[in-house]
């Protein structure tokens, strides 16, 4: 309560109701105010004799050359540069797509409507050192879609009747997604619900992702497998540089 009259006390009697306009001054000093701080600059670097003194001026320089190389060290220590690991995975021309739960090559008739198929690379397997590393980037899923329901005439190019292969890695910040909605062929990442329109080139229609799914371009080889025809033509996962 006392808080409350101090307070409105001070707003009804103690402000003042007239208005006071304090004129800026300019910002910059006067020649002569400038003329003095650069005599006394001169006088004092003369009186303490560093221009005289080699040794303690030849050290200063060089201690002020190497500041640059503790920066160096710091980004040394963050470890090698990715250089291209981050903008390619182990998708490559031929490369058959491997059913993540039985193991084995994908056939079309193994890709039922209505559900969500989840691949990796042949050659890639789970005791591999750098397996966690790998299906990081190169998870895909696949869902088989009637080829006149596929809006984005580049999804349907890079299709095979109606099979389409998008990478599984969020482009918010990288959870898996593993939810599908049969009718509207959504997909929904659940950690921060970002949607993904599998027909429609897999844009972002609802949440945080910045991008639409990169798409995986497949085919069948002559033995009746589905196989890749190239790596991803863009980064998967999080953008964390602009790709436009
Ligand atoms: S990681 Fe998918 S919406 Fe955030």
């Amino acid at each position: 309560f006392f808080i409350g009259a101090g307070a409105v006390h001070w707003a009804r009697t103690l402000m003042s109701d007239v208005e006071i306009a304090d004129e800026r001054h300019p910002m910059a000093a006067s020649p002569e105010v400038k003329a003095k701080v650069m005599a006394d600059f001169a006088a004092g670097a003369a009186e303490s004799g560093f221009g005289r003194r080699k040794l303690i001026r030849n050290t200063l320089f060089g201690a002020l050359a190497l500041v640059p190389l503790s920066g160096v060290m710091l980004l040394r220590d963050m470890g090698p540069l990715p250089e291209r690991k981050l903008r390619t995975t182990l998708w490559a021309k031929g490369k058959l797509l491997i059913n993540m739960n039985t193991h084995e090559p994908l056939r079309p008739e193994d890709v039922a409507v209505g559900s969500l198929t989840f691949a990796m690379p042949e050659g890639l397997s789970e005791h591999d050192h750098n397996f966690q590393v790998e299906i990081a980037k190169a998870a895909l899923m696949i869902v088989r879609i009637q080829p006149e329901d596929i809006k984005d005439k580049r999804e349907l190019e890079w299709s095979h009747e109606g099979i389409v292969a998008f990478s599984k890695i969020c482009t918010h910040v990288g959870c898996p997604i593993s939810l599908y909605e049969q009718q509207t062929h959504h997909v929904l990442c659940p950690c921060h619900q970002s949607t993904f329109d599998l027909s429609d080139g897999a844009r972002v229609i609802f949440g945080p992702a910045g991008h639409a799914l990169p798409q995986l371009r497949i085919g069948v080889n002559d033995k009746g497998f589905l196989e890749a025809h190239g790596d991803f033509d863009e980064p998967v996962g999080p953008a964390f540089w602009e790709r436009g």
